[in-house]
């Protein structure tokens, strides 16, 4: 008893404290309210305006039936001030006119610029955020997460001065009509108070779990329809199908669970708005047949009260929209807030690498969350120009190597040097680009073939596209489709084979024209012959620049200056390819696998002239 007693209390206390960080997320808001302090001047300005004009309207009702009661009213004095309401009621249209497109406005302004800092914030991320945050949940955060940011941003705000400001008027000239029939009245209203400050710790709770489960619904629709082929290919259609149904399920039960609180708010407060009438009725029709006040006054009381109990019902609304707003605001500034593991010292200078020397010292590296190290002290040295070739079974950490030498992840210094500087004491860029890097997944954007090939570079004529592609020997192939190098391939490549896809992924990386070309597992998708072929073909283009491929065959690498054996993170050997044949068992035995299992022995020995 005494056990979950304290158990409550602590939570309690770490849903208040988790509710406090999110209100401190507001300071991502801050500069926006800035900035556009005018335009929100304005905006309240007229909003205040109207609230003004509508309390303006009781007053007038006043007059005409207190005339009317002394029976001095004649039609054209009531006609006179119906006009009155009529100009009111224009002025009102023109001002909310006017507060909507300035406040609503703000409301667009903030949701665009942060949904563009933050896509600009996400491309600083490195692959390590990549690792642990899915696209879905992302994808959330700028469609989701953003709207209810707008909505607190704009209408939230809107509501909320309006409530307050038009119920501190109408409470005013409650007042100022009587009182005591004012106290009266209000004096159900702490008790509605009381209850949106206990719903609201609620809300942020429950909230938070439907935006939660959104992220998890969009990721898996994310990743079914990017790995559609898989789907059908294994017959999965029905399975995801009922998946997605389920956590839908539990996206509307979650839902539900919200709609709980803020559905017992709204009756609440209209119920207590109701009690406050029934108060006014009775003591206000007292008070009117004993003269205390006039009938006019009466009707006055009941319409200011009339104003004043919107502006208690969108209390409840507010404050829903308000803890909205901030869960949502608290979980993207958590992706704003996330530094990218690799950082570039403060004036690291940008140099230019042209030489392409690469040295290696004693490099491990363990990635993260793993407990074991992917590599183990590698050193190697490669000389400008050199064509080395990197074999080992999968897992022996060849990627993870490439990766490491394309700045992708963070090394500790005195590491890696490219042209005798270590690549920690010069910017990022200075390095990658100075790579020309396939890697080992083809990366394709869903437009056409020829915005792929120049990805990197958008400046190179079709001229010089073909070119590259004739080199990496897809020329062929493309101009064999209708349209050409302006097909468009689908998402991710979708209508290319694996074999096409990565031959333009080297076309692009040939198209680069840089001092360093660096090819993982590159070619694994298309024939031996072709691969060795290709490799032959681009050679011009690796003429004294330095090149490192990887490849689980052998028979491409033929050429190379020199090829390392990796063996569970570890260079286990190194030597040209004739050496190591002689004196690597590992290395000739996947050669002779690879020269006797029938398939492309003509080639190899092709490249060992
Ligand atoms: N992103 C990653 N996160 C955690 N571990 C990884 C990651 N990538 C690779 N590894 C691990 O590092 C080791 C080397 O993998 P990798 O470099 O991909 O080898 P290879 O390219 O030679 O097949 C493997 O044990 C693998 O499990
Ligand atoms: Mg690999």
């Amino acid at each position: 008893m005494r056990g979950s007693l304290a158990q409550r209390s602590l939570s309690t206390v770490s849903r208040d404290s988790d509710e406090e960080s999110s209100w401190r997320s507001i300071r991502l808001l801050k500069p926006y309210f800035r900035r556009h302090l005018l335009r929100l001047a304005g905006g309240f300005l007229a909003l205040v305006l109207v609230d003004l004009l509508q309390l303006f309207v009781p007053r007038i009702i006043k007059y005409a039936v207190d005339l009317l009661q002394k029976g001095a009213a004649t039609p054209r004095g009531l006609m006179q001030y119906g006009l009155y309401i009529i100009l009111i009621a224009f002025a009102i249209g023109g001002f909310r006119f006017i507060w909507r497109q300035l406040i609503l406005g703000f409301s667009r302004i903030v949701e665009i610029d942060l949904r563009n800092r933050m896509f600009s914030h996400l491309l600083t991320l490195d692959k390590a955020f990549f690792q642990k945050t899915t696209t879905g949940e992302v994808m959330a955060l700028a469609t989701n997460d953003l709207s209810s940011v707008q909505l607190a941003s704009g209408m939230g705000v809107v509501a909320f001065v309006d409530a307050v400001f038009m119920g501190l008027a109408a409470f005013g000239f409650m007042l100022y009509i009587n009182p005591l029939l004012t106290v009266i009245a209000v004096g159900p209203m702490p008790v509605l108070a009381f209850l949106t400050r206990t719903l609201s710790s609620r809300l942020h709770g429950r909230f938070k779990k439907v935006q939660e489960q959104f992220s998890v619904l969009t990721e898996f629709v994310r990743s079914t329809l990017s790995s559609i082929r898989l789907v059908k290919a294994y017959n999965q259609e029905e399975h995801q199908a009922l998946r997605f149904a389920q956590m839908g399920e539990t996206y509307v039960r979650n839902n539900l669970k919200l709609a709980l609180v803020y559905g017992t708010l709204f009756p609440i407060s209209g119920f207590i708005g109701n009690c406050c009438m029934l108060l006014v009725l009775v003591f206000g029709g007292r008070m009117t047949i004993s003269g205390a006040i006039t009938a006019g006054d009466l009707v006055a009381f009941i319409t200011y009260l009339f104003l004043m109990t919107w502006p208690m019902m969108a209390m409840g609304w507010v404050a829903d929209l308000f803890q909205r707003g901030v869960t949502s605001l608290s979980r993207i500034e958590a992706v704003m807030s996330v530094k990218p593991s690799l950082s570039e010292r403060e004036a690291a200078p940008s140099v230019s690498i042209s030489r392409g020397e690469i040295r290696v010292r004693d490099l491990s590296f363990m990635h993260p969350g793993q407990v074991e190290l992917s590599l183990k002290g590698i050193d190697l040295h490669i000389p400008g120009g050199m064509f080395l070739g990197i074999v080992g079974r999968t897992g022996a950490g060849k990627t993870t190597l490439c990766n490491l030498l394309a700045r992708l992840f963070a090394v500790p210094d005195g590491r890696i040097f490219f042209d005798g500087f270590d690549v920690n004491s010069i910017s990022i860029n200075s390095v990658r680009s100075a790579i020309a890097y396939v890697p080992q997944d083809v990366v394709l954007f869903s437009d056409t073939i020829a915005f792929n090939i120049a990805f990197g570079t958008p400046e190179a004529s079709i001229e010089e596209i073909e070119k590259v592609a004739g080199a990496a020997a897809i020329h062929d192939e493309i101009a064999a489709m209708p349209q050409g190098y302006e097909t468009r391939i689908g998402e991710k490549g979708i209508k290319l084979s694996g074999g096409q896809r990565q031959r333009i992924a080297i076309a692009r990386a040939l198209l680069l024209n840089r001092p360093v070309i660096m090819i993982d597992d590159g070619l694994s998708a298309v024939d031996m012959e072709t691969e060795h072929a290709i490799i032959r073909s681009i050679a011009s283009y690796l003429e004294g620049r330095t090149c490192i491929v990887v490849s689980h065959r052998i028979a491409p690498l033929a050429d190379a200056n020199e090829i390392v054996v990796m063996e569970k993170g570890q260079i286990v050997d190194h030597g040209p390819h004739n050496e190591l044949v002689e004196r690597n068992a590992f290395y000739s035995s996947i050669y002779r696998h690879q020269t006797s299992s029938g398939y492309g022995e003509d080639s190899v020995t092709g490249g060992e002239q």
